[in-house]
C-alpha cells in the first residue's frame, strides 16, 4: 500500500491554496522531503522543503525539474489555471491556450518525464488534481481540460500499473482558495481536501470523489444529457422556434 512515510514528494503549484496544504500534510505524514515547486518559488521555514522553479507549461523547465529531483516517489500534479468567463465562445484565445497547457499538457508531460524515475522506485504515486468540472461542461475550456486530464490519468494508471506506479485522480467542486474567491457557493476547506486525498492514497484507492458535487456529477453521466443540463430541456433548433 502506498505510504507518505519516507516519501519524497514533488508538488506543482505549491504556493497555491491546495498546493501549500499538500506540502505540509505530506511532511506531517512522514515524507522525508518535499519539492515545493512554483513558477516563482517562495522560501519555506523547514529544511525538509526544497523550493524548486517549475513552470508546468515549459518543457525545458520540466526537464530541469526531473534532473534536480531524481529521488521523487510521489508526483502531485496540482498546478492549475482557470477562466474569467464561462464559455468556450467567450474565452480569449490566450485563455484557451493557457488552460490547455497548464491543466492538461503540463500534468501529462510531467507524468511522462517522471515515469522512468517513479518506475525505478519500489513504491511510487502520481496524484492528478482534476475537478468536478471534468464531468460538468459549464466552465468552457476549464471543464474540457479537466475532462481531458481525467482521461489521461485513466490511461496512465493502466500503463503504469505494471511498473508499480499507483495513479490517483481527484475530483472536487469548489475549494476555498484564490481560484474560487469569486463565488459565495459552499466550498471545501483545502486542508480537508488534502487530508481526504492523502488518506485515499494511503488506502490504495485510485479515484477520489471529495465532495457530494463530484459524487452526483459522476453518477449523472449515466443519465440522459438533458437531465445533466436542464437548460437543454424544451429547447430545440432555431427553425422550430
Ligand atoms: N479552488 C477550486 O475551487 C478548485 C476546484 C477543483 C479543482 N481545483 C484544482 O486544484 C488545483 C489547485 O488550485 P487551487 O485551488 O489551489 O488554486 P490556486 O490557489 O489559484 O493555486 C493554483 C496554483 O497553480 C499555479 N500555476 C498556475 N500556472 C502554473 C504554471 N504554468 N506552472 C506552475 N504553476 C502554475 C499557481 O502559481 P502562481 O502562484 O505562479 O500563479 C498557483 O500556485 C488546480 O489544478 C485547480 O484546477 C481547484
Amino acid at each position: 500500500m502506498p505510504s507518505l512515510n519516507g516519501a519524497v514528494v514533488l508538488v506543482t503549484g505549491a504556493n497555491g491554496g491546495i498546493g501549500t496544504h499538500f506540502v505540509h500534510d505530506a511532511l506531517a505524514r512522514g515524507a522525508s522531503k518535499v519539492y515545493a515547486t512554483a513558477r516563482t518559488p517562495r522560501t519555506w521555514e523547514d529544511e525538509r522543503i526544497v523550493p524548486l522553479t517549475l513552470d508546468v507549461t515549459d518543457v525545458a523547465s520540466i526537464e530541469a525539474a526531473v534532473s534536480a529531483a531524481g529521488d521523487v516517489t510521489v508526483l502531485i500534479n496540482n498546478a492549475g489555471a482557470s477562466v474569467a468567463s464561462p464559455g468556450i465562445l467567450t474565452h480569449t484565445n490566450e485563455e484557451i491556450r493557457t488552460n490547455v497547457e497548464t491543466n492538461f499538457l503540463g500534468p501529462l508531460f510531467l507524468a511522462r518525464a517522471f515515469a522512468p524515475v517513479l518506475s525505478a522506485k519500489d513504491e511510487s504515486v502520481i496524484i492528478d488534481i482534476h475537478s468536478a468540472m471534468s464531468w460538468y461542461a459549464v466552465a468552457g475550456i476549464y471543464s474540457a481540460t479537466k475532462a481531458a486530464l481525467w482521461s489521461a490519468t485513466n490511461s496512465l494508471r493502466l500503463e503504469l500499473a505494471s511498473e508499480g506506479v499507483h495513479v490517483v485522480g481527484v475530483h472536487v467542486g469548489w475549494v476555498d482558495t484564490a481560484m474560487a474567491a469569486h463565488t459565495t457557493d459552499p466550498k471545501t476547506d483545502p486542508a480537508d481536501l488534502v487530508r481526504t486525498v492523502l488518506d485515499a492514497v494511503e488506502a490504495g484507492e485510485y479515484e477520489v470523489l471529495a465532495d457530494e458535487t463530484s459524487v452526483q456529477l459522476k453518477a449523472a453521466l449515466s443519465g440522459p444529457v438533458e437531465a445533466l443540463y436542464p437548460a437543454l430541456q424544451g429547447t430545440n433548433s432555431k427553425s422550430q422556434s
